[in-house]
């Protein structure tokens, strides 16, 4: 599939918590409305479980390259920010307004665009999703930025 910008072979996989099942419901319908492909790895409903699983299955796949975008959301998405950004390659990006979601594209290269579904409506939340698909990034300067982000890793013990 083409984004018009990038060519996307992978389908875009998306993963939420209790918090945010019914926003995920309606983000999926909104891309296989556009004819996109989704990976859709849960939760499906309102049963309690422990986002840092659905958080840790969408970044590792994006890690790893065989899906090339994906969606994480949880309440705030905080706790689905904090397990991406740990996986080496995943530019994750906690978005809750239009600004940060293009600029996230643009000189991030955001590969996960995180939602909050406690704290946007699903309108916003589709549009923002939109604008992500939409944006390319610039590249140019921003490259060697992302090399530096990449080299860093993951610090510590
Ligand atoms: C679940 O109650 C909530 O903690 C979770 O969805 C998320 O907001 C964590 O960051």
């Amino acid at each position: 599939m083409s984004l018009g910008y990038e060519e996307i072979n992978t389908p875009i996989i998306i993963g939420c918590d209790h918090a945010a099942y019914q926003l995920k419901a309606v983000i999926v319908d909104f891309l296989k409305d556009l004819s996109l492909e989704v990976e859709d790895v849960g939760t499906h409903g309102p049963a309690s479980v422990n986002y840092a699983d659905y958080g840790k299955t969408v970044a590792t796949a994006v890690a790893s390259g065989k899906n090339q975008r994906g969606i994480l959301i949880c309440g705030t998405g905080l706790g689905m920010s904090m397990v991406a950004n740990r996986f080496k390659g995943v530019r994750a990006a906690l978005c809750s307004e239009s600004f940060s979601v293009r600029m996230s594209r643009q000189h991030n290269d955001s590969n996960i665009l995180v939602l909050g579904a406690r704290v946007i409506g699903d309108a916003l939340a589709v549009d923002l999703v939109k604008t992500w698909l939409e944006t390319p990034f610039e590249g140019g300067r921003h490259l060697d930025r992302l090399k530096t982000l990449d080299a860093i890793g993951c610090q510590g013990a």
